[in-house]
């Protein structure tokens, strides 16, 4: 598959690295001119872009930026496509965002509306990025992680699934976009490593006025 990543830093490079060991051919981008991105692509085996070339490129593609940055991703391109969202709101780094500190939306919800006739799947966004390169594990082994998915179409989010099979996690569904509050930033199932089981209930148990004490999915 061709795979295109939106945002070059920490979650886009993982990212990127895992869907080149997966077999895919992949173009990353960030929000500068292509060279500021060689190094980077020649130790992940990549090609190199604009967003518009990574969105033109991808039938899948990432994004990884700050939500603060989210209007910023070309729609054009991407309408069609199956768009998986990696990204956080942290109103500090992006300004307080009225729809998302009232819930009356999700983050995903906006980049949705941003990106009309794009289906766009959220994962990859309740992992730090270190575990997300060393906690895979092949299928059926013990310990392997879960990651929760969110979207509103079920056949990208079952290629989106088989992409988090083969970097080496288990999915598990949370529903439509509408529900994808629940693995957001700062809820039970925020980056804390759980298997099925685990995940499931901590997104069961997620509400959304409820918090967990800022920065404990860092402390581990
Ligand atoms: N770090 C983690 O462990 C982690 C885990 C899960 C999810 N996330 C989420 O993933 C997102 C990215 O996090 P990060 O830690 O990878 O951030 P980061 O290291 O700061 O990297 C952000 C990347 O986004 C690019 N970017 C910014 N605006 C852009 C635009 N308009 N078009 C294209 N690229 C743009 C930046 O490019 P320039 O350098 O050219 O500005 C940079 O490559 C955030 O929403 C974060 O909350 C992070």
């Amino acid at each position: 598959m061709k795979i295109g990543v939106i945002g070059a830093g920490f979650i886009g490079r993982a990212l990127a690295t895992l869907a080149v060991k997966s077999g895919h051919e992949v173009m990353i981008s960030n929000s500068r001119h292509p060279r500021t991105l060689g190094s980077t692509a020649v130790a992940i085996g990549c090609r190199i872009g604009t967003a518009q070339d990574a969105a033109e490129f991808g039938d899948v593609v990432f994004v990884a930026i700050p939500l603060l940055a989210y209007k910023e991703i070309p729609e054009v391109p991407l309408a069609g496509k199956i768009v998986v969202d990696a990204n956080n709101y942290y109103p500090q780094r992006d300004g307080a965002i009225e729809e998302l500190e009232s819930h009356a939306t999700t983050t995903s919800e906006l980049l949705a509306e941003h990106l009309a006739g794009a289906k766009v799947v959220k994962a990859f966004n309740a992992i730090l990025q270190g575990d997300l390169e060393k906690d895979g594990r092949p299928a059926g082994a013990p310990d392997r992680r879960a990651l929760p998915i969110a979207g509103d179409d079920a056949q990208a989010k079952q290629v989106v699934t088989g992409l988090i099979d083969a970097f080496g996690f288990d999915a598990v569904d949370a529903g439509p976009l509408s529900e994808s509050w629940r693995f957001e930033r700062a809820k039970p199932a925020y980056c804390i490593p759980l298997d099925v089981a685990g995940l499931t209930q901590a997104l069961a148990a997620a509400e959304r006025d409820v918090e967990v004490a800022h920065g404990s999915w860092r402390r581990r």
